[in-house]
């Protein structure tokens, strides 16, 4: 009966419930049958997990205020367009002089398909476009290494399938495998080496069509030139390019994966929508959360007026080392807890163009170059093919190599960003430049972080009180979720929460 139900849209299917556990919203006739009303709660923190719960309790007919720290909701969900302004806790203050239609996702940029995210996209109304995550024409270059020029992805992988392929079929001949494979199956290996290394009957690689070419094939009379020359197996391996390869075989970061057309922004734009803005206070500034045995009382500062704000639940949705710093009287084991969860760093930088140099002259539509530079990862923009401007990522790192360069003034970061990418890219990379737009999530007021890394992850008994509520006060965040550091995860702990304190209402 289920299965028929689900072919008829009235129950979950079978593929549905086994990709994630069913979420049901909260619905205003669950509360016919108890009698009981929608509570008052208030929600501290207008990032994804703070909206996406005021957002669902909306859907029963809870009455929700956000109270939002910063000027505008979305949390480190940012996109940054021409005069967006940004002050640093080092007191930089950057406006961005993007033309329109121009952005920087400073945050989130990607989604895969097996997110939730896409679904609230959908719910939301929010068009989404192909986010190009790996691209076999962007580069690989890494200096360290004693790499002197950057080579393509399709080349470094026609190199490295190549000679493992060879390498592996060698210690076949040689029957290194022998206690391992049967004849039949080494011959079924060999088949898929000889496909997957391009290595041919000779079983040696020796070059192929795959590293690309000089010049390419085209009408009768131009056969092309393949790439050459060929390097020697040991050269490949010295040079490390192999190292970037698995990227793409993560769940979380394979092709094909998602934006919003526009910026990323357009979610949080369309939960405060739905939410409704008189229902949102930003510039809002937690500074005491109380636990009290029939309510919350919630202080904030808001236009250097301290207020307060009585509900019947929290949520407190803001970062766990924002949190550490509030006073609350949740109790020691909670604020253990929020201590033990772990900032990171992260920052980006965004490099205006005047031209798509990348495109014309490259080749390079969208994707991503790997390096072992410390700008680590250059992003070329997967919206606005062949229009005339665009914006690059110069640089996307982590942890030292994000704070030192939040250390630099904006002009030197841009400085040094682009002193390395033209060692890939170019003198078009200093040239063709307008203006620039960096931003650093660790010095950012009010997150202070990319991300937190929870040591044995958020079911470590350490983080046993942020996973179910003090009194009436509830947590939510990315951090509380398998999917730490997406979107993803601020989503579905936020319906873990929402779930419930929802049942609590009924029960
Ligand atoms: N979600 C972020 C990103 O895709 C951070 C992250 C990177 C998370 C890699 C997991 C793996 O850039």
């Amino acid at each position: 009966m289920l299965a028929t139900m689900g072919a008829l849209g009235l129950a979950p299917t079978a593929e549905a419930a086994s990709r994630e556990p069913v979420y049901r919203a909260p619905r205003p006739g669950d509360f016919t049958l108890t009698g009981r009303g929608a509570a008052r709660v208030v929600i501290v923190g207008g990032g994804i997990a703070g909206l996406a719960t005021a957002y669902e309790l909306g859907k029963a007919g809870y009455d929700c205020t956000v109270l939002e720290a910063r000027d505008r909701t979305g949390g480190r969900n940012f996109t940054v367009r021409g005069g967006d302004s940004n002050l640093d806790l080092y007191g930089n203050r950057q406006t961005a002089r993007f033309a329109d239609g121009q952005y920087l996702n400073a945050g989130p940029a990607r989604i895969a398909q097996w997110m939730v995210t896409l679904d609230y996209c959908r719910e939301l109304g929010v068009p989404v476009e192909v986010f190009t995550n790996t691209n076999s024409s962007a580069y690989i270059y890494n200096e360290k290494a004693g790499m002197t020029a950057p080579v393509r992805y399709r080349t470094a992988k026609a190199d490295v399938y190549g000679y493992v392929s060879e390498l592996l079929a060698k210690a076949t001949g040689k029957g290194a495998l022998d206690a391992e494979l049967t004849a039949d199956d080494q011959e079924r290996l060999l088949e898929f080496l000889r496909g997957f290394g391009d290595i041919g009957s000779k079983l040696a690689y020796t070059g192929s069509e795959r590293r690309g070419y000089s010049v390419d094939p085209a009408a009768a009379g131009t056969p092309g030139v393949e790439l050459g020359p060929v390097p020697s197996a040991s050269e490949v391996f010295a040079s490390g390019v192999g190292r970037y390869f698995s990227f793409e075989f993560g769940y979380d970061q394979a092709m094909l994966m998602f934006q919003p057309v526009g910026g990323m922004d357009r979610i949080p734009a369309a939960l405060t929508r739905e939410i409704g803005g008189h229902r949102i206070k930003t510039g809002a500034a937690v500074e005491k959360i109380t636990d009290k045995a029939h309510g919350v009382t919630v202080t904030y500062r808001q236009n250097g007026r301290v207020r307060t704000i009585d509900a019947d639940y929290c949520v407190a949705a803001l970062p766990p080392n924002i949190l550490a710093k509030t006073a609350h009287n949740l109790g020691p084991a909670v604020q253990t807890a929020l201590e033990a969860c772990r900032p990171s760093s992260a920052g980006k930088i965004g490099l205006e163009y005047r031209s798509r140099w990348w495109e014309s002259d490259h080749r390079i539509y969208g994707g991503i170059t790997e390096t072992d530079l410390d700008l680590a990862h250059v992003w070329y923009p997967s919206y606005g093919h062949h229009g005339r401007r665009g914006v690059i990522v110069g640089y996307y790192n982590t942890g030292a190599s994000a704070d030192a360069y939040a250390q630099l003034s904006p002009r030197e970061r841009e400085a040094r960003a682009v002193a390395q990418g033209v060692k890939i890219h170019g003198e078009k990379y200093r040239t063709e430049l307008v203006s620039s737009f960096s931003h650093h999530w660790r010095q950012t007021p009010y997150l202070e972080a990319a991300w937190h890394s929870l040591s044995g992850g958020p079911d470590a008994p350490v983080f046993d009180p942020l996973n179910k509520p003090t009194g009436r006060v509830y947590f939510a965040g990315d951090h509380l979720s398998y999917a730490d550091a997406w979107q993803h995860g601020a989503f579905t702990s936020a319906r873990k929460t929402v779930t419930a304190l929802h049942e609590r209402v009924l029960a």
